[in-house]
């Protein structure tokens, strides 16, 4: 709850209170005492090769499928990811497919480079690769930026068969694939389809991130792409002149990993944020009046909720804000202020009973604003 006492689900991130200060504080006194000054030092523009070997190892376990160290570059976090792949694979101008709704900061990061930005739609099973199909071969697009697990904003995860048909068209049309999985790690492999990579590696740059499974202010992450992907992705000035990301805190970010740090944090995360999606569920099936259509994610951080025509959203978010509950307005997920009726709630900020509050707060002003029948 902020100061002013508004219950703002518009911040997505995790509570202050669940952050694992006293882990990493072990794995720092551990990291930092050694012998070795190395990352002290410049190093080397992948990442050193003693973090890529134990972020491989804590990936080939989660993900189920065997991932080379060869194949991680180490970025500072999945915003410089997506960054550095832009300014590898583009130029201004250039075509990037990007999904209607997207994240917001990600369009952030992409108008950044002056690319063109083309949009497909995103429905419950993700992105509509028919439609896509059509884009690419109108649009001859430089590349494809997608979230294909609990999407930021809708929560939707991309099925099973959009995933083959996404990696063969980016295969027959030899587009790489930004695939932003940094919700990936953050339920339980049996509850989500793997990474994307996993149905065809050769095009599909997947990015991850501690921001999600550590802190964001760790500002640590990765690319895991192919060893031709790879070089030509460390070939960039910014980590060269600058040693690769962050040396020291990959140090910690190790020493976690393998001390089993990094693993029982995961676990703690999965449950809080599991249990709050549970309950931010229940709260609002139970209590948002009829006609408000309801993505319920499967996990993630997100909820993404559709207003019945003839309701003001605009007038809703002043409600709302003056009755004490914010959220994220639906416009700015996309390219060109479509979503208008929408809006994100973050249900991982806040513990269960202030979710609650929040979640009866607005339906009672969503359900002030319905249309009335005449
Ligand atoms: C889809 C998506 N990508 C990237 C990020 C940012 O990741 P990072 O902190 O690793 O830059 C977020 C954070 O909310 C996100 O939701």
């Amino acid at each position: 709850v902020t100061d002013t006492g508004i219950i703002d689900f518009g911040i997505g991130q995790p509570e202050d209170r669940i952050l694992p200060r006293e882990l990493l504080r072990e794995a720092a006194q551990h990291a930092l005492a050694g012998p070795g000054n190395d990352y002290l030092q410049y190093g080397p523009e992948q990442g050193a090769r003693s973090l890529r070997d134990a972020l491989a190892g804590f990936l080939s376990r989660h993900y189920g499928h065997e991932v080379s160290p060869d194949e991680l570059l180490v970025t500072n976090g999945a915003s410089h990811g997506l960054d550095l792949v832009l300014s590898r694979y583009t130029r201004p101008g250039d075509v990037v497919v990007v999904e209607a709704p997207t994240y917001f900061f990600g369009l952030d990061v992409l108008h950044g480079r002056y690319v063109r930005l083309v949009s497909v739609p995103v429905d419950e099973e993700g992105l509509d690769t028919g439609a896509l199909r059509t884009v690419i071969e109108r649009e001859k697009p430089a590349l494809i930026y997608t979230i294909p697990v609990f999407h930021n904003p809708t929560g939707v995860s991309l099925s099973d068969a959009r995933r083959r048909q996404l990696v063969e068209l980016a295969e027959a049309y030899r587009i790489p694939v930004v695939a932003d999985e940094v919700y990936q790690l953050t339920a339980e492999p049996d509850r989500l389809l793997p990474p994307l990579r996993r149905y065809d590696p050769r095009q599909v740059l997947s990015l991850g991130s501690f921001s999600k499974i550590l802190g964001p202010g760790v500002r640590l992450g990765w690319i895991e792409c192919t060893t031709g992907h790879v070089a030509k992705l460390r070939d960039d000035g910014v980590l060269r002149s600058g040693g690769g990301a962050s040396p020291m805190t990959g140090a910690i970010v190790e020493t976690a990993i393998r001390r089993g740090l990094q693993d029982q944090f995961l676990a703690t995360v999965r449950d809080i944020y599991d249990r709050r999606r549970r309950c931010a569920c229940e709260a609002l099936r139970r209590y948002l009046p009829e006609g408000v259509r309801v993505t319920y994610p499967d996990g993630g951080y997100y909820v993404w909720l559709e207003l019945p025509a003839g309701t003001d959203p605009r007038a809703v978010r002043v409600d709302a804000l003056a009755a004490g509950v914010g959220f994220r307005p639906g416009h700015i997920f996309s390219i060109d202020g479509s979503f208008a009726s929408c809006l994100r709630l973050c249900f991982t900020y806040y513990p269960e009973e202030v979710l609650v509050t929040g979640i009866v707060r607005l339906a009672k002003v969503i359900t002030s604003h319905l249309p009335r029948c005449s």
